[in-house]
């Protein structure tokens, strides 16, 4: 099925224990960094998502070996050897299906001293320019693309040799910081990036790249250095963290149906942004080393709050439209910041559809508290929007049909089941049809 869609019998409280796959983020940043290693490697807890199908396809395009392994039990482990790397141009046309294709940028530099990218894609919120990778690789010696002038739609790079630099970001960007890390690795002398990223998938791919011989030191601050290395011998074994989103993203789906949740394998501290917001407005989160229970006293009233999106460890705009829906489900006007991207809401009319009050003024958004969603047929705009939608239709009174659920298989795995065995009644079907001729 090429188009299909999720329906959703919504009104069940989620009950049970789901465990949480590897990190979207953090494992297509590694992957991309595996691909500058002179040995092999393992990669485990690897994420079963069509994001990290495309990217593993990308990287077998440039000459690598991955071999998949898929445990009884689901888990899927990757086994990578890079040798047979044999191009530095990642021009095939699946580098445009998504974002972290932009990673091959800063990892074939490294490699190979030159690079070609066709130009990335991802989700559409706005601009998503990619000028200060660019300005941070000519610092560091790379001549050719331009960021005022990318040619054909492919960005070539070449650098002879690549240089340590001092890079001060002027936007905190997860993606000029990780992709400045990996050029880094194989750089002449030191690289500091000065007003860094410090996303937890910032600190894997740099605990990953450590593990391949590299120097780095800082990540998860605002200051990394890097000291370049000539070689990065590898071979060895390495663990994806869990995913923060996905975390989050069955949090919610637990307190909008009134459910009770416990969300194993993540890391609580990860979570903190959205559990202090969630007690905040009257939800319980218990937390232990590896899990957090979610639920609501019955007799306690959910208060609405005013959220703003930052860089971590400010509140995720990947959970921002979740979060909206949190927000329509409790008491009072609520507030939403939208802050890191210009165009985040364009869920927001289909949650309209749903019976959501809400107004846009330009980054915020105004929520105004509803009893219950209506069902209606929608479509997801993007990744997190269909998750967003996908916890409005668990809560919503209904049948709720959302279309282009490929978009939300991007980024979970297994989402139909895992929804499934906490008692919700989710299952695949046609495409309506309904959003045909409404692509922009
Ligand atoms: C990554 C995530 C995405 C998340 C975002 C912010 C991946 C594959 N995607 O995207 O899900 O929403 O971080 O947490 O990991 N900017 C510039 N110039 C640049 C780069 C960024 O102006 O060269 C601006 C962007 O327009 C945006 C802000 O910086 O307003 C943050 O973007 P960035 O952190 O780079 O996001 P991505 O790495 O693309």
């Amino acid at each position: 099925m090429d188009s299909y869609s999720y329906k959703i019998k919504g009104g069940i409280p989620l009950k049970g224990d789901v465990n949480i796959s590897g990190s979207k983020n953090a494992v297509l940043g590694i992957l991309a960094a595996a691909m500058m290693i002179d040995g092999t490697c393992t990669l485990e807890n690897v994420p079963d998502i069509s994001d990290v199908h495309v990217m593993v396809k990308i990287c077998e395009s440039l000459g690598a070996k991955i071999e998949t392994e898929i445990a009884p039990e689901g888990s899927v482990t990757l086994h990578i050897d890079p040798s047979g790397i044999n191009t530095p141009k990642a021009t095939n046309p699946d580098v445009s299906k998504i974002r972290a294709s932009y990673y091959l940028l800063g990892a074939l530099l490294g490699r190979c001293g030159e690079a070609s990218l066709r130009m990335p894609g991802g989700c559409d919120f706005g601009q998503r320019p990619i000028d200060l990778h660019l300005k941070a690789f000519k610092q560091m010696g790379a001549k050719g693309a331009d960021y005022r002038n990318i040619n054909g739609g492919v960005i070539s790079l070449h650098a002879n040799p690549l240089r340590g630099a001092k890079i001060f970001l002027d936007i905190v960007s997860v993606g000029a910081t990780i992709n400045v890390m990996l050029a880094a690795c194989k750089a002449q002398g030191n690289t500091t990036i000065v007003n860094a990223a410090k996303e937890p998938h910032i600190v894997d791919v740099a605990n990953f790249l450590n593990a391949m011989g590299a120097r780095i030191r800082g990540a998860g601050t605002d200051t990394i250095n890097i000291a370049g290395v000539p070689h990065l011998p590898g071979n060895f074994t390495y663990s994806i963290i869990p995913d923060q989103i996905e975390t989050g993203t069955y949090m919610i789906a637990a307190a909008v149906t009134g459910g009770d949740v416990t969300i194993h394998n993540i890391i609580p501290t990860h979570m903190d942004p959205l559990s202090s917001k969630m007690r905040e407005m009257g939800y319980i989160i218990e937390e232990g080393d590896d899990y957090l229970r979610v639920y609501k006293d019955p007799e306690e009233e959910i208060w609405g709050t005013n959220v703003k999106t930052a860089p971590y460890p400010g509140f995720p705009t990947d959970l921002q439209p979740q979060t909206v829906v949190l927000l329509c489900l409790s008491k009072g006007q609520s507030k939403m910041d939208e802050d890191v991207w210009e165009n985040r809401y364009q869920y927001i009319p289909e949650l309209i559809r749903m019976g959501a009050n809400i107004n846009i003024f330009d980054h915020i958004a105004l929520v105004n508290g509803i009893d219950k969603f209506t069902s209606a047929d929608v479509k997801a705009p993007d990744l997190r929007a269909g998750a967003a939608l996908v916890c409005a239709a668990l809560a919503a009174d209904g049948v709720t049909y959302i279309d282009e659920a490929r978009r939300i298989d991007r980024g979970y795995e297994k989402i139909v089941d895992k929804l499934r065995s906490l008692g919700a009644d989710i299952e695949i079907a046609e495409s309506r049809g309904i959003f045909e001729d409404t692509e922009a």
